[in-house]
């Protein structure tokens, strides 16, 4: 049976601090709730004294979450700890964070005081944190660059005052990870209260081993971890959060530790944080990053297609991501190439497969990611090209200040005309909302672009579209002077390529259902 770690996030507190990263309070409330539903065990809502934005969310946090330790962070100074203490006191769990820096170079350069200063700094501190609220945490900052013997001291002190945590930072990142798991082996043999209380590892990330670090002070006896959502934090920012939770999983009869986290939640946690700050995380990111699931290379692809665990060391849907995915370029090879054929809906034969492969692998060293609309265009182009099933005939549009736009569409479709009107949000929604009256297709708009191809007040306008029929995407292009002409006309390629993608795929159904059946 494993033993439990203690997911302490710092996202709201650390993280948030950073340059970039920055959220209101209600983007702080939504954050933390959607911590709670990843189930760490203690949220760091912020550092009360900071302003009074911070306190209002901590204290807005404080109130509303129902399962986590909400923590409040302070220096170990009066004020600070009576104002951590107004913000979380009505919180579930209350607990309050409070710190000092224990290294000479932060106590001659920073704090300009003594040892013994800083020993009754903390002494008074955890004194006071204790006579407010049970659960107490001290943390030693820059501890990993602090002299041992006075780390000791002071982590004695901090306990025989009621510290209930003892967070010993990686402040700088400047650690690696066999010096830092010795720091807590050390302070352990030494410190005689040291196994009444929980062990908290707390690692940034300058030479990108933040985790690394954070796992060896597990192996050395720490219970607690403290990470924030896809890694953000101070500088090169904190551990990551899902980096710790998934190795732990992954490699739980290895390591033998695991913790409460929902990791199905981590997905969604990623996203949330991204939305609400603008910093998007990293393609090859680990865990989160848009590449962490998919295989482009030939030999993984097939791989991958005969068995995932070849190249896969945890499932996607285990981080609440749907599915991997292919990335179809030019080191991909024929059985993901069939494969995705398959997945649109056609049924390739072995000379069917060489004749497109040929074409793929052409159109793979000009564009980067082909895409399910590239594809069906190189079936396509084997004969069989796409119908202007739906022409556009006229369209007037009507928008303006205070006017709620509308656009009248005249469609024609195999020799009839059809004409309707909508309103929308803009004239280009109002005229797609047209189409989609008229032909009774709903799709979904999944990119949209104007880009002008001449020069001047008369320029011609290139929209490009990305429409989601079904779940497939197809892509529609058109120039015009009139922005609103070409996006119509862009979103009617967009939606013929789908009707033709339709009725190929119909054709070859009725096709294989009328092969005769060998007996
Ligand atoms: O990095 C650090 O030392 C900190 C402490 C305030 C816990 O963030
Ligand atoms: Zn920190």
């Amino acid at each position: 049976m494993e033993e439990r770690i203690y997911i302490f996030d710092t996202t709201l507190r650390d993280g948030e601090q950073s340059p970039g990263c920055s959220m209101n309070i209600d983007e702080k409330v939504r954050m933390a709730r959607q911590l709670e539903q990843l189930r760490v065990d203690v949220i760091e809502a912020g550092f009360p004294i900071a302003s009074v934005g911070d306190f209002e969310a901590v204290n807005a946090i404080a109130q509303m979450i129902e399962h986590c330790t909400v923590a409040a962070l302070c220096r170990t100074v009066r004020t600070d700890i009576e104002r951590a203490w107004e913000a979380i006191r009505n919180a579930k769990k209350p607990r309050i964070h409070t710190f000092i820096a224990t290294s000479d170079i932060h106590l001659v350069h920073k704090l300009k005081k003594t040892r013994e200063q800083v020993l009754s700094d903390a002494t008074a501190a955890v004194r006071l944190a204790k006579s407010l609220c049970e659960d107490v945490e001290f943390s030693c900052e820059d501890a990993s660059r602090s002299d041992i013997d006075f780390l000791c001291k002071i982590v004695s002190v901090a306990i025989d005052e009621g510290a209930t945590i003892i967070n010993l930072p990686d402040t700088v990142g400047y650690a690696v990870p066999e010096e830092y798991g010795s720091m807590f082996r050390l302070v352990r043999e030494r410190v005689s209260g040291i196994h009444g209380v929980t062990l908290s590892a707390h690692c940034h990330n300058d030479f990108g081993l933040a985790v690394a670090n954070s796992l060896a002070a597990i192996s050395n006896g720490v219970r607690q971890v403290e990470c924030t959502i896809n890694g953000i934090g101070e500088r090169a920012g904190n551990a990551a959060l899902e980096e710790v939770v998934m190795a732990l999983r992954t490699r739980k009869e290895t390591l033998g530790f695991d913790t409460n986290v929902n990791t199905e939640e981590i997905y969604k946690s990623s996203r949330l944080l991204s939305t609400l700050t603008g910093m998007n995380v990293q393609r090859n990111k680990a865990i989160v990053g848009s590449n962490a699931f998919s295989h482009e290379a030939g030999i993984h692809q097939d791989g991958m297609l005969k068995s995932r665990i070849t190249y896969e060391i945890m499932t996607p849907q285990s981080v609440g991501i749907k599915h991997s995915t292919l990335v179809l370029g030019k080191h991909s090879g024929r059985h993901a190439l069939k494969q995705r054929y398959a997945e649109l809906g056609y049924e390739l034969t072995n000379d069917d497969l060489e004749e497109v492969y040929r074409t793929f692998c052409a159109v793979a060293d000009q564009k980067k990611d082909i895409l399910d609309d590239d594809l069906i265009a190189m079936l396509e182009d084997r004969g069989h090209t796409a119908e202007e099933v739906y022409q556009l005939e006229n369209i007037q549009v009507f928008s303006g200040t205070n006017l709620r736009p509308t656009a009248t569409v005249e469609i024609r479709y195999h020799d009839k005309r059809f004409v309707d009107s909508a309103t929308g949000d803009g004239p280009v929604d109002a005229a797609y909302k047209a189409i989609e009256r008229i032909t009774g297709i709903t799709g979904k708009l999944t990119e949209y672009s104007i880009k002008s191809v001449t020069f001047g007040h008369d320029a011609i306008g290139e929209v490009f579209v990305r429409v989601d029929f079904d779940g497939v995407h197809f892509n529609g292009r058109a120039v015009s002077t009139d922005v609103i002409t070409g996006s119509a006309k862009a979103y009617l390629e967009a939606l013929n390529r789908a009707m033709m993608a339709k009725k190929r795929r119909q054709e070859q159904q009725s096709a294989a259902k009328e092969q005769p059946v060998a007996v």
